[in-house]
């Protein structure tokens, strides 16, 4: 080994990564690599998205990056022993990183860039695209930008899956001295972690994505709006921001362009209800997170009264390739009006948890049987829970349903915000549905009846011993039909899926 060469080693610096003791690995490799006068690098990158093998550490190779997976401080000798900056064999060789079936197997857009760069790296994420949707947006005017992403067929991946275009042009029609891009990144649906994971690890591509965003409507002004529990999400984004307002990428005269984007960071306060958007504006101004009735809707009047843009992180994030690459290009990727990719995020029981991102149109099926490797305890797959807490249970007879909105439609489903919680044979459906009232109960605003108090009905239903189904699907009706948002209007969704897919698990107990 070569003691005056600088070895690169990556160890991500995400917060499942740290959880996993990738602080104790850098720390290790530190004292080790002095112990041999072996002069290193450490660069903490975000995810790749392979969550079964962290903590990954990649060592930079003349033949590509080599990764080693599940790599612990214990690891650390017998990997120097193997010569791993050099790629050597070890028992946690994953390979080269790029040939992972993992990650060969999938398309990367969004997440082209996360896991590769530093994250905090101006140099390295205009080195690999960054900012080249932007640079073209400054030389657009707004109806030509928002004609792009109305072309490119880009809808919300918050979960209601509106079109974007149709927003932003709502927003740069409506006459306003002051407006807002607001991005949503609440991420409080079960089983994602999307957002987390390219804010972590690409913070540049939201800002770029929502600078484009302002520019196309009008809007100076941008707020992140954060989920408390994501620390490390919090700190990166408001470092990055920083540098991007050194770069002059934000702030004013944004490249001498003579365009002024403001843009900060709001943290939550722990509530399911405040991804809501109306809900969220309220947080926003300081306001207790109740939902708003609609209309007048936010992109007429909204933050303060005023036209507002609310998008979901990974909406803004398809922002900048669509500028990049042209609407045409996005709307090729995908099957019919659901265009371009989606990260979908596998957890639960699952073998092989983690983030896949691939275009619409592959079935349920094939993402299970192509990354999963099954259930963690080894049983047959006995659902999956696809959209969040109010997304549709669905047994395997479906999972040759494709992923597109209108096909999830179709079965009475949603994709939501992409998240699939996979469940074994151990699980009680029973259990779920009554969990599902009972997150309902506990996450309500409280405004209107058949959520605040319906939900907390149908627990009791469901801890009954002999179950009044009829009872339950009036219940429910009464929730889809009296509910001012989606929380106690799709709640019955996960309910009554449950009980039409495992009537077994439903019959009297006694
Ligand atoms: C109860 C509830 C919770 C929600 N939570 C989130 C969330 O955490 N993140 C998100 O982006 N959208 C969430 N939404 C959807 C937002 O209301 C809104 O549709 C979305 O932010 C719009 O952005 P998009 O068009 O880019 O998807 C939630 C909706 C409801 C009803
Ligand atoms: S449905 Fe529930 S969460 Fe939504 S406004 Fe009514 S009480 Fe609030």
């Amino acid at each position: 080994m070569n003691a005056q060469a600088v070895n690169r080693i990556f160890v991500p610096g995400d917060m499942l990564a740290v959880a996993l003791g990738a602080d104790e690995l850098v720390a290790a490799l530190t004292v080790e690599a002095k112990k041999r006068n072996i002069s290193i690098e450490i660069i903490r990158n975000g995810s790749r998205g392979i969550c079964w093998a962290e903590t990954l550490l990649e060592v930079q190779t003349d033949a590509g990056r080599v990764a080693y997976g599940n790599v612990t401080a214990a690891d650390v000798t017998s990997l120097f022993d193997a010569n791993f900056l050099s790629g050597g064999d070890h028992e946690k060789t994953l390979g080269l990183t790029q040939e992972i079936p993992w990650l060969a197997k999938q398309e990367r857009v969004i997440f082209n860039r996360c896991g590769i760069i530093d994250p905090l790296s101006l140099n390295e994420f205009i080195e690999t695209g960054g900012f080249a949707g932007l640079g073209k947006a400054l030389q657009m005017s707004g109806s030509q930008i928002v004609e792009q992403i109305l072309q490119s067929g880009l809808r919300g991946r918050g979960g209601a899956g509106f079109p974007t275009g149709i927003k932003w042009q709502t927003v740069l029609d409506t006459a306003g001295a002051i407006k807002h891009i607001v991005c949503n990144a609440d991420e409080g649906d079960s089983g994602t972690f999307s957002d987390r994971l390219i804010m972590e690890g690409d913070p540049f591509r939201l800002i770029e994505g929502m600078v484009i965003a302002g520019i196309a409507t009008g809007a100076e002004h941008g707020v992140i709006y954060l989920r408390s529990e994501y620390l490390f999400a919090v700190k990166m984004m408001k470092e990055a921001i920083n540098i991007a307002l050194a770069g002059n990428w934000v702030g004013a005269n944004i490249q001498g362009s003579g365009k002024t984007f403001d843009l900060r960071v709001f943290v939550g306060a722990g509530s399911y209800v405040c991804g809501e958007e109306t809900a969220l504006l309220e947080s926003l101004e300081g306001k207790p997170g109740i939902v708003r009735s609609k209309p007048p809707l936010p992109a007429i009047e909204g933050l303060f009264g005023q036209p507002t843009v609310i998008n979901n992180v990974i909406t803004l994030c398809a922002v900048p390739d669509i500028l990049a690459k042209g609407g045409d290009w996005h709307a090729s990727l995908g099957i019919g009006r659901s265009t371009g990719t989606l990260p979908f995020q596998l957890a639960g029981n699952v073998a092989k948890g983690g983030l896949v991102e691939l275009p619409f149109g592959s079935s349920l099926q094939k993402l299970l049987h192509d990354f999963t490797e099954g259930t963690k305890d080894g049983s047959n797959i006995r659902a999956v829970q696809v959209g969040g807490p109010l997304g549709a249970y669905l047994p395997p007879e479906l999972f040759d349903t494709l992923t597109g909105y209108e096909e999830f439609t179709a079965i009475g489903a949603g994709i939501g915000h992409g998240g699939i919680v996979i469940y074994g044979q151990s699980t009680n459906m029973r259990e779920q549905a009554k969990y599902a009232f009972e997150f309902c109960a506990e996450e309500s605003c409280g405004k209107c009846t058949p959520c605040r108090i319906g939900s907390i009905r149908g627990y009791e239903l469901l801890a009954t011993e002999q179950i009044d189904k009829s009872l339950i699907d009036d219940l429910c009706e009464v929730m889809i039909a009296g509910s001012a948002c989606a929380m106690g209007a799709m709640t019955p969704i996960p309910v009554q899926s449950l009980m039409r897919y495992w009537p077994e698990d439903f019959e009297d107990k006694s």
